[in-house]
């Protein structure tokens, strides 16, 4: 395919103004990689507000890493929320800060940044008055609504540690996390609000502390102590007194000052849970200094922010992209930024483009996932609505295929705007592989170029770095600010998960080509993570709830490329012998292990799936195997497994070393049901 190429020699003067050409690009990323310590002094004095600036760079590295970790600017001293908040009040008080439209269309509150100021404050002294501290951990459970950024930011101007959980996350693991972090108070709503549908959190909130207890039965002073609890919907709920409290109730009476509590640059700002190849969900820490340093250059360099620009990043709040591109880099930079409670189809597949009519968004960014959707409804729902404020338009969370790309181009863009193809991770806290909008030329398919202060890396699956064009996995050479720390109470996983691959670099679980060119394209996990509509899910995740089911006695999970959600959920299943069922097995005595599904095993399972993990976790493919192709000394050889989900059962590769080369014939001739 041809690049497109968008104007390509300045940034306007609104923007951060560090590329305006390529040729300045390359200068600066040279000049990053040669001295990093005083390119990122420099940007954090530019752009974080510190009460003592730091004067250190990075301590620490990747070499030593399982002894100590790494920091940023540890000398240096501020609290995050000054950056987003009171630094604004002297040049920004009336502008709004959140542009926020709830479920129905045209349900619209602004809120200035004198407005979110006081609130957070407010919300802070609340908190404080309820018993919460510095170095607490919080958990927030709550819909897309204003107040669950107001919660963020009020715990992080505390020096508490927030934990946003995803509206959508099951009690089970809502309960997990909040035994994890070791929270004592959750923030929450009564019901939240998504495509006219209320979504019952403190009737889930409820069952998790339930479970909480359950679980730290007879250990005096841990469980949950509090839960403050937002009226949304007025809908009915159940009440524990002492425990329970509303919002309003918490906040009566505070005051709307709050002096923001000053703590190292190193003091976590939040945890995020993400899952991985293996286990249970990490709990992933980022820090106050090197966190909103990192979003807030990455935000204004990548989209090429403008002080008039009215920012919509659709994201949830749950994930990262909502905590670092609509919360914390648009605030750090004074911009406008748009909370969304709805979804892209609701009431129909214009909502996004009649918002765009309305609100005159000039930067939207979205996920692939989402273009898919909306491009099979068809053009008109696009064509209806003006879109002539639109100026770059950026997606992110998975690779982007070429037809996504060019309808997004074409059909959204007019063929007008940039696209930024951003490349990154929770365990990046931002933007790492993206263009430069407007600087970069690009093309569909593309994450293009490393930012500043970024130094990708390709490696052989047997550890060889390679240069020039070439394909492996990616990693990336020298910390950023922007990177977490450790994994929340277990810093040996995050030693074995990101510095055991490759040693000395920090390896992503992304596979990557490079091109003639230098660009580089995200070809996906190469690791035990499926990527389901941008959401990662780990597939020892599914593994061990499907097992939990008294018909099954083994499962291996994969993904498959699914034309709308990007990967699809792939299970296939060993059933239990009929002795420990008296049901499951081989219904038509032929004993070849393939049969024995049903419906209403496909929906048990998939209702376990919902209950164990949450309602996004959904299982699209269920086939019956005789056993998992494992090797003499008993790995499962997933590649077999990926390839037959895949549709490729003719390249499955060297099967020698399976112990059981028989069973790979039965798993590529199972039924497929689902
Ligand atoms: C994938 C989301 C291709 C990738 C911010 C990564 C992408 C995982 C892109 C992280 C992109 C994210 N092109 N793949 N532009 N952006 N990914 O932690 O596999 O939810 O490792 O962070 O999403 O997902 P996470």
């Amino acid at each position: 395919m041809s690049p497109h190429y968008s104007v390509p020699d300045r940034v306007s003067a609104g923007s951060s103004n560090i590329c305006p050409t390529m040729a300045d690009y390359h200068r600066v990323h040279a000049e990053s990689m040669a001295h990093p310590d005083a390119f990122w002094l420099g940007i954090t004095k530019e752009l974080v507000e510190w009460e003592t600036p730091p004067t250190i760079g990075l301590e620490g590295g990747y070499a030593g890493i399982a002894d100590e970790q790494f920091t940023w600017y540890e000398d240096g001293r501020l609290n995050a929320t000054i950056s987003c908040l009171d630094r604004h009040l002297a040049t920004r008080a009336d502008k709004t800060a959140i542009l926020w439209e709830g479920d129905e269309p045209g349900d619209v509150r602004r809120i200035s940044y004198s407005q979110l100021h006081a609130d957070v404050c407010r919300f802070s002294n609340a908190l404080e008055n309820l018993g919460v501290g510095s170095g607490d951990r919080v958990i927030i459970y709550m819909g897309m609504v204003p107040e669950a950024a107001i919660a963020m930011l009020a715990c992080a101007r505390i020096g508490a540690i927030h934990s946003v959980v995803f509206g959508g996350f099951s009690a089970d693991s809502l309960a997990n996390r909040v035994l994890d972090s070791g929270s004592r108070c959750i923030i929450t709503m009564d019901e939240g609000l998504r495509a006219g549908k209320a979504i019952p959190l403190k009737a889930t909130t409820d069952e998790a502390v339930a479970m909480v207890e359950d679980e730290l039965a007879g250990q005096s002073g841990a469980g949950v102590e509090t839960v403050v609890v937002l009226k949304r919907t007025g809908g009915q709920i159940d009440w524990v007194e002492g425990r329970d409290i509303w919002w309003s109730d918490a906040c009566e009476g505070q005051l709307d000052s709050h002096q923001a509590h000053i703590v190292s640059a190193e003091h976590p700002l939040f945890i995020l849970y993400t899952s991985g190849s293996t286990g249970t969900p990490k709990g992933q820490v980022h820090s106050h200094g090197g966190y909103i340093t990192y979003t807030a250059f990455t935000h204004r360099t990548v989209f090429d922010l403008r002080e008039d620009d009215v920012f919509a990043c659709v994201a949830d709040v749950g994930w990262i992209t909502g905590h670092s591109y609509i919360v914390y880099g648009p605030l750090a930079n004074g911009a406008t930024t748009f909370m969304f409670e709805s979804t892209p189809l609701y009431p129909d597949a214009g909502r996004y483009w009649d918002m765009v009519e309305r609100h005159k968004f000039t930067i939207f960014y979205t996920a692939p996932t989402a273009i898919r959707a909306l491009a099979a409804q068809g053009d008109e729902f696009v064509a209806k609505y003006d879109r002539s404020s639109l100026r770059v338009l950026g997606t992110v969370g998975e690779p982007i295929n070429p037809e996504a790309w060019e309808w997004y181009w074409h059909t959204v863009g007019e063929g007008r705007c940039t696209i930024v193809d951003t490349w990154w991770q929770t365990e990046t806290g931002g933007i790492c592989i993206s263009p430069i909008a407007p600087a970069t030329p690009v093309v569909g398919g593309s994450a293009t170029l490393p930012l500043p202060g970024i130094q990708p890396r390709l490696f052989s699956a047997e550890g060889e770095m390679l240069e020039g064009e070439a394909e492996g996995l990616l990693c990336i050479e020298h910390p950023w600010p922007g990177q977490t720390r450790t994994i929340w109470d277990d810093h040996p996983r995050y030693v074995e998960t990101y510095f055991s691959t490759i040693d000395g670099y920090y390896f992503t679980g992304d596979g990557c080509r490079r091109d003639e060119n230098g660009y580089y394209w995200i070809t996906g996990r190469v690791d035990d993570v499926i990527n389901v509509s941008g959401h990662r899910m780990g597939t020892a995740e599914f593994e061990a709830v499907l097992v939990e089911h008294e018909a099954i006695a083994e499962a291996g999970v994969v993904g498959f490329p699914h034309d709308i959600k990007g990967q699809g959920v792939h299970a296939f299943l060993i059933l239990a012998a009929p002795s420990k069922t008296g049901t499951a097995g081989d219904e038509d005595g032929q004993g070849d292990g393939t049969s024995g599904y049903s419906d209403e095993l496909g929906q048990a399972l998939n209702q376990l799936c919902r209950r164990r993990i949450g309602a996004h976790a959904r299982i699209d493919r269920f086939c019956v195997i005789p056993g998992l192709p494992k090797t003499r000394s008993g790995k499962v050889m997933r590649r077999i497994l990926r390839k037959v989900a895949e549709g490729d059962p003719g390249n499955l590769g060297d099967i020698s070393t399976l112990a059981e080369p028989a069973v790979v014939e039965a798993i590529v001739n199972a039924e497929v049901h689902g």
